[in-house]
């Protein structure tokens, strides 16, 4: 039985990426995408996802648009990353599959309403706006979510919005702090797993190498949003962080961290948005996330590039 799943979403290149390899794997079952404001604005944000699914072959997807903005701050965009579209690179045809109508905060509610309990994982791959907002209005819906498995957050690599903020988390971090503290299975992945999964040019040319429209289509990505991160950090390539959210869904086993207690600075202006991991367990704080510290960047890949493939 594949795993049923709600991807929530600001695309974003590295956002594109997870979303197809999600479409490619029968190990999970998609069962709506909704956009929220981060990388650009919501209205690109939604019609970026659309693009994604029709690339991937899949304009039946629900695509959802969610909240315009952070519940209580106005918005931080990254265009500097990914571009005035959020998704610059390759030229891509607009949409032509529809956004759904009604709000993608009721559509999380009422999914998880009418599947059975435990069985609906939430994948948040951009600042948890929607998801917190969700809990907020329903708060009988926590306790049926099998598991959130979220992009966000760093420990050793502390920031790369602010010295010591992820963006995910900085854009909306009281979305964030109410997340962590519903009392839901979370599993992070954090700068400090993603910060592995870099394109080096050898894989770059194996999703080139593929010949097909969708290999063509994740190297160009990469190789626009690539040259930010290796000016910034002087790697051999950028952090593809999106994708091991799925890929932690398909092979776990990839990964490996700590359960940790971890808390959200949203009160300091110096560093508001840090997710303070007790990685040390040096406090007797509850732990309340799975905080993933590394990856096995080659298996991480391969299987990226072979189901990428399969598109
Ligand atoms: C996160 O921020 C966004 O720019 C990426 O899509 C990713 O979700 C990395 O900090
Ligand atoms: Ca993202």
């Amino acid at each position: 039985m594949p795993r049923k799943i709600i991807i929530d979403t600001d695309p974003g290149q590295d956002d594109a990426v997870a979303i197809l390899l999600a479409l490619a794997s029968p190990e999970v079952e998609v069962l709506g995408v909704v956009a929220v404001a981060g990388n650009v604005p919501l209205d690109l944000t939604s019609k970026n996802a659309r693009i994604v699914c029709e690339l991937a072959g899949r304009p039946d997807i629900k695509v959802f648009e969610g909240c315009d903005r952070p519940m209580r701050h106005t918005l931080v965009t990254a265009e500097h990353v990914h571009g005035k579209t959020g998704l610059d690179g390759p030229a891509m045809p607009d949409p032509t599959m529809p956004l759904q109508d009604g709000h993608g905060v009721d559509f999380i509610i009422e999914t998880l309403r009418a599947e059975a309990p435990g069985t609906v994982t939430l994948c948040p791959l951009g600042p948890l706006t929607n998801i917190a907002t969700a809990f907020e209005k329903a708060p009988d819906i926590a306790d049926r979510v099998q598991e959130i498995v979220l992009m966000g957050g760093a420990y050793f690599q502390v920031g790369n919005i602010t010295p010591a903020a992820e963006f995910n988390i900085y854009v909306d971090p009281e979305a964030a702090d109410i997340v962590f503290k519903s009392g839901c299975p979370v599993t992070v992945m954090p700068l400090d797993v993603t910060h592995k999964a870099l394109t080096t040019a050898p894989r770059v040319e194996a999703f080139r190498a593929l010949g097909t429209e969708a290999g063509r289509m994740v190297a160009e990505w990469t190789d626009f949003f690539e040259r930010f991160d290796k000016e910034k950090y002087g790697s051999a390539g950028a952090p593809l962080h999106d994708p091991c959210v799925i890929a932690y869904l398909i092979q776990p086993d990839l990964f490996s961290g700590r359960h940790v207690n971890v808390e959200i600075e949203t009160l300091s202006s110096l560093t508001r948005g840090m997710t303070v991991a007790d990685w040390w367990r040096v406090t007797d704080r509850a732990p309340n996330a799975m905080f993933m510290g590394d990856l096995d960047a080659e298996g991480f890949f391969a299987l990226l590039t072979e189901r990428i493939g399969e598109l």
